[in-house]
């Protein structure tokens, strides 16, 4: 098959996803990564300004106010010869549903780790999601400039906990007040941390003159002595385990002083894989659609509402899966919806700009009125159908009330239009007008309150309601699904997409419901 003039095109797209526990520094990491590539004119320029933190991917209030990344976004950038996309995740477990849905858009993953923590309970799950993709994953140790746990110690509790061949890198010389830097180990050089200065000096040979001002002779001799008690307790590093989410290769630094971050961003230029084939179905037959083949594909892995609290504009993050994508081009999804990207969105550090023109590995966000939604395929044909992207039943059920109840209708419209999002989910049950809100925990419902505030001015109160599970309900015969619906009418549900869904007070009534129904399917999770 010759190869379409544009297939290189993919072939320079890295597009990751950094996962990390909150607090371990993701979003230094983020901001500093887009610095070390020239994206960003002064990292911790937009952090230090007001008291309130706010990075550029922070897009929302209450993530500056809390100082936590919530909502999954996109930055674009070029570094060296490759177009760099990376997929900001939230941290926090409430929204890990939102983060397995970005990493099915990532090609590789970045785990960051806090040096004086290491595997934190919420890096596990995620690093879970990681492994149900075999996602590659690179592994930051940050903050070493703060003291550390012995790093050996951290290795082994990744390989342990992870199930992974964890492959240092580089080995750090001390760390808090006794970090010196980390000695590269494939290059057998050492590249020196300055405490009292930001820039980063250039690595140095092991038989340097120079080297002993950066790293005295005991923690030479330190780091001699570790490196030797490192050897053989690791496998070699091979790319193809790296690949195949075996592997783990391991780099230290601190995002905070801008150390190490540029090391971390070319092992993601040389290691990292660009978009590979992806697996589909075409009118029914699987296919493995290629990153170069001819037509334009793609899916949303994500929907976010009033991102411009001026326009009431909805964006379908779009990850494209093959062929060059042009402004103005007719996709259609596989149920039918037919429509022009006449104003596909690029997102960069501290700007969004139109696509002309974008590969596959590329994220477009298509500016829609609620036509697209998560998981929704796109293609030219529009007879592509990529996996579906799961809906999670929530774990916290509550009650939405306006507080001024004149506002009632209002407020049903803008919390479907954030279920929509597929981040929180709204439920009608068939009797009565409550609306209800499920959710994944606690800060969910309070961001939702919060948007509900800031992007509606709702006043809006979440009460606690009888039911604690919401369960999807089918079944083959359409008889039987109509009998228990009709059993249960009190505690039948409809949620956006007008499927029905079985609200229950405890885990003992779905089992009993299960057991006296057995033609009825009641799941956790919907597709799309
Ligand atoms: P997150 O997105 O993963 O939640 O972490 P974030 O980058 O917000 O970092 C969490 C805290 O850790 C911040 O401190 C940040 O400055 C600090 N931090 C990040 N990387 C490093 C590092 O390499 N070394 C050190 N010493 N600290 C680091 P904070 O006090 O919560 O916020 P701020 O007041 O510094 O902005």
């Amino acid at each position: 098959m010759t190869e379409l003039p544009f297939a290189s095109e993919a072939g320079r797209r890295r597009t990751f996803a950094i996962i990390s526990h909150p607090d371990a520094g993701k979003t230094t990491l983020t901001e500093n990564l887009l610095f070390a590539a020239g994206a960003l004119r002064l990292a911790g320029q937009v952090r230090a300004r007001g008291q309130s933190r706010r990075t550029s991917s922070d897009w929302m209030k209450i993530e500056r106010e809390r100082g936590i990344s919530v909502s999954s976004s996109v930055m674009t950038f070029e570094y060296r010869d490759c177009t760099v996309n990376l997929l900001d995740t939230p941290g926090h477990e409430d929204f890990s549903e939102d983060t397995y849905r970005t990493l099915t858009a990532a090609d590789s993953a970045v785990m960051v780790l806090d040096a004086a923590k290491g595997i934190e309970p919420q890096t596990l799950k995620l690093f879970e999601v990681c492994r149900l993709r075999d996602i590659p994953i690179l592994t930051f140790i940050n903050k070493m400039d703060r003291e550390a746990r012995d790093p050996l110690e951290i290795l082994e509790e990744i390989a342990d906990k992870l199930a992974l061949d964890v492959v240092p890198m580089q080995w750090p010389a001390g760390s808090g007040s006794r970090f010196c830097g980390v000695q590269q180990i494939a290059k057998n050089k050492f590249l020196p941390f300055v405490k009292e200065q930001d820039e980063v000096l250039p690595s140095l040979a092991m038989d340097d003159p120079d080297l002993v001002k950066y790293l005295p002779e005991e923690e030479r001799l330190e780091l001699a002595e570790a490196l030797e008690l490192a050897d053989g307790s690791f496998a070699e590093f091979s790319k193809d385990s790296y690949l195949e989410g075996h592997l783990t290769p391991v780099y230290y630094g601190s995002a905070l002083r801008k150390f190490g971050v540029r090391e971390l961003l070319d092992a993601l230029v040389d290691l990292a894989p660009p978009p590979h084939a992806a697996s589909a179905k075409k009118s029914d037959a699987d296919v493995q659609q290629q990153p170069g083949s001819a037509e334009v594909s793609g899916f949303v892995f994500k929907v976010q509402a009033n991102m411009d609290p001026n326009h009431r504009d909805r964006i379908a993050f779009t990850r494209l899966c093959s062929g060059e994508f042009k402004r103005g081009m007719k996709l259609k999804t596989t149920f039918g919806k037919s429509m022009t990207i006449s104003q596909p969105l690029m997102f960069f550090a501290q700007e969004r700009g139109i696509a002309d023109t974008a590969y596959a590995g590329d994220v477009i966000g298509i500016p829609n009125h609620g036509v697209l939604r998560v998981g929704d395929s796109l293609s030219q044909s529009g007879k592509l159908q990529f996996p579906g992207l799961p809906n999670f039943a929530p774990e916290l059920l509550r009650r939405a009330r306006p507080k001024d109840p004149m506002k009632a209708k209002h407020l049903r419209r803008a919390l479907e239009s954030l279920a929509e999002e597929g981040v929180t989910q709204l439920f009608k049950p068939m009797i009565g007008s409550d609306m209800i809100l499920g959710a994944v925990g606690q800060l969910q419902i309070e961001v939702t309150a919060e948007r509900i505030a800031n992007e509606y001015k709702l006043d809006v109160l979440f009460e606690p309601c009888p039911y604690s599970i919401a369960r999807w309900i089918s079944a083959s015969d359409r008889a039987a699904l109509q009998a228990f619906s009709d059993r249960h009418k009190m505690q039948m549900a409809e949620d956006v997409d007008g499927d029905a869904v079985f609200l229950a007070k405890s885990a003992w009534e779905i089992n009993y419901a299960q057991e006296k129904f057995p033609d009825i399917s009641f799941t956790a999770t919907k597709e799309r």
